[in-house]
């Protein structure tokens, strides 16, 4: 049996961070709002209380639900995890004096405590808290101490009980993955068979189960995640997975053919379909960027749908949807509601009368890629860069036209090629050349152009929500532009984007 540990969401931007170093065990677990506690059944091996933006004082607290939390499980409370805990028992929390944000140093008081083994004497954690834990209630005992604050972790005693004001989570508590470790695998015991290949092994016999003898049509784009969906449903039912590959026009230089060629050499069912004429004939006139995702959008549901038509007694439609799409978010306002994803243009027909298959559903994006490496996926689209379903149809700002997708096209791959040859596209999150609606003035030999402006974009990123740009080094920018000016006609000029998200988007439309 799976087993798994229940994260339950105050609504912490931390949630997700929580989620992923378990991951990292490979250990499975399930985010659940706060007050949607499932029946307990026996793969559930630990419950974590996440932090809020809330507090334990305000009078519609979030308290977690319906029903008692188990009296026999392992759990764990961080932040205002933790202050529930100590409060919800007659403990006393208080508006701390000194906001605690930022590092500060844990002192372990008691070294013999199981979520404190291996960690340090002294020890650097991450505080994020506005309120602190004053006094414990009567059987809960202290296990460390950071200066200003007292609390910072305890064990109820008779019970496997834990409670930390810091946040193991992230990266800057340079011994929480050990105490997740010892919490995870070390108290509640979870083995960590949660691997790709046990993924695979079960996915797949759950899919033959599901799908019995019928067929599935799947779309992909050429990205990892309907990539990966294929090779699963593939692996499960061969040639009845039928998939459809379209070209919008709006794809990077040569990319539907190699990447057609690509799915063919993995012995994908796939037909291609060129539909660039419509997309573009579509495009013409439109410069407001919400109208030209919509006529992409609609286009690409009616080309999928006319395709799928042609393929008798398909009964299944397969989407990439992977875990961070499903998980619902919970009921306090904080930053873990944001992060559904917000595009959706480029997805598939959601008016089908089709049944739905998500073979990724329980996977973070970097499990995706885990997934599809040990499932053989070309390793060109598994370290692929994200890329947005309206493609380079919102990377020539303004109205698209045939000639400007040409020049997006070229200027693109000379960027990206470079990239690779400087040895930064793996750095890189995402990356990629922009035309913007403007004419400036250069001179070339004796003459004087009036010409288009390329800007260059590139980013780092966890999941797209939020983004820096990137330090290229100058002298790659400079072979980059003199690249594109000199090889590409109608340029003149090159400019880089050096604003991170918020308050600039990755893309400029
Ligand atoms: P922004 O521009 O909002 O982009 O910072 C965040 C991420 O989403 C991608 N993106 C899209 N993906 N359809 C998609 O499938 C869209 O309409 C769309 N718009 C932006 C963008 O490339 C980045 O990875």
């Amino acid at each position: 049996m799976m087993e798994r540990i229940l994260i339950l969401d105050f609504g912490s931007q931390y949630t997700m961070l929580i989620a992923r170093r378990i991951r990292e065990m490979n250990v499975y677990c399930d985010i659940v709002p706060f007050n949607k506690i499932p029946s307990i059944t026996p793969d559930i091996k630990g419950i974590i209380l996440s932090g809020s933006p809330s507090s334990v004082r305000a009078e519609n607290a979030p308290q977690p639900g319906p029903g008692k939390l188990p009296d026999d499980l392992p759990i764990l409370g961080i932040c205002y995890g933790a202050q529930w805990l100590a409060w919800s028992c007659g403990g006393t929390v208080d508006a701390s004096d000194a906001r605690e944000y930022g590092r500060a140093l844990l002192s372990i008081k008691d070294a013999a405590d199981p979520l404190l083994k291996e960690v340090p004497a002294e020890t650097q954690v991450w505080m994020s808290h506005g309120d602190t834990i004053t006094s414990l209630p009567e059987g809960y005992k202290v296990i460390a101490s950071t200066e200003k604050v007292d609390n910072a972790a305890f064990k109820v005693e008779g019970r496997p009980v834990w409670g930390i004001q810091f946040h193991a989570e992230v990266h800057h508590s340079e011994f929480g993955r050990q105490i997740l470790h010892n919490f995870v695998i070390g108290i509640c015991g979870c083995t960590g068979s949660w691997t790709p290949a046990g993924f695979i092994e079960s996915t797949v016999a759950e899919l033959r189960k599901k799908i019995g003898g019928d067929k599935v049509v799947l779309g992909l784009s050429g990205g990892v995640d309907s990539s990966v969906a294929a090779l699963l449903l593939h692996k499960a039912i061969g040639q009845r997975l039928h998939c459809i590959f379209v070209d919008s026009g709006l794809l990077r230089k040569d990319e539907f053919s190699s990447v057609l060629a690509s799915y063919k050499g993995m012995g994908l069912n796939v037909k291609g379909v060129d539909a660039s004429a419509r997309f573009l004939g579509h495009l013409a006139g439109i410069t407001d960027p919400e109208a030209k995702r919509k006529s992409i959008g609609r286009d690409f549901v009616e080309v999928f749908n006319a395709e799928a038509e042609k393929i008798e007694d398909v009964c299944w439609l397969a989407q990439g949807t992977i875990y961070p799409d499903v998980i619902e978010s919970s009921a306090v306002p904080g930053a873990s509601a944001t992060i559904k994803s917000h595009h959706n243009v480029g997805g598939l027909p959601k008016d089908m009368k089709l049944k739905v298959v998500e073979p990724l559903r329980l996977l973070f994006k970097d499990e995706v890629r885990r997934v599809g490496k040990a499932l053989g996926l070309d390793p060109d689209i598994l370290g692929r860069h994200p890329f947005p379903g309206p493609g380079l149809g919102i990377r020539v700002l303004g109205e698209v036209t045939p000639e400007k997708i040409s020049i997006i096209q070229e200027a693109d791959k000379i960027y990206i090629d470079a990239l690779k040859r400087w040895g930064l596209y793996d750095q890189v999150w995402q990356a990629g050349a922009i035309l913007l609606p403007i004419k400036s003035v250069g001179v070339m030999g004796d003459e004087r152009t009036y010409e288009n402006t390329i800007a260059l974009r590139a980013v780092t990123s966890v999941d797209g929500m939020t983004a820096d740009w990137v330090r290229l080094p100058y002298d790659f920018l400079s072979e980059v532009s003199d690249a594109i000016i000199r090889g590409v006609k109608g340029v003149n000029r090159v400019v880089y984007d050096i604003c991170s998200k918020p308050p600039a988007t990755i893309e400029w439309e």
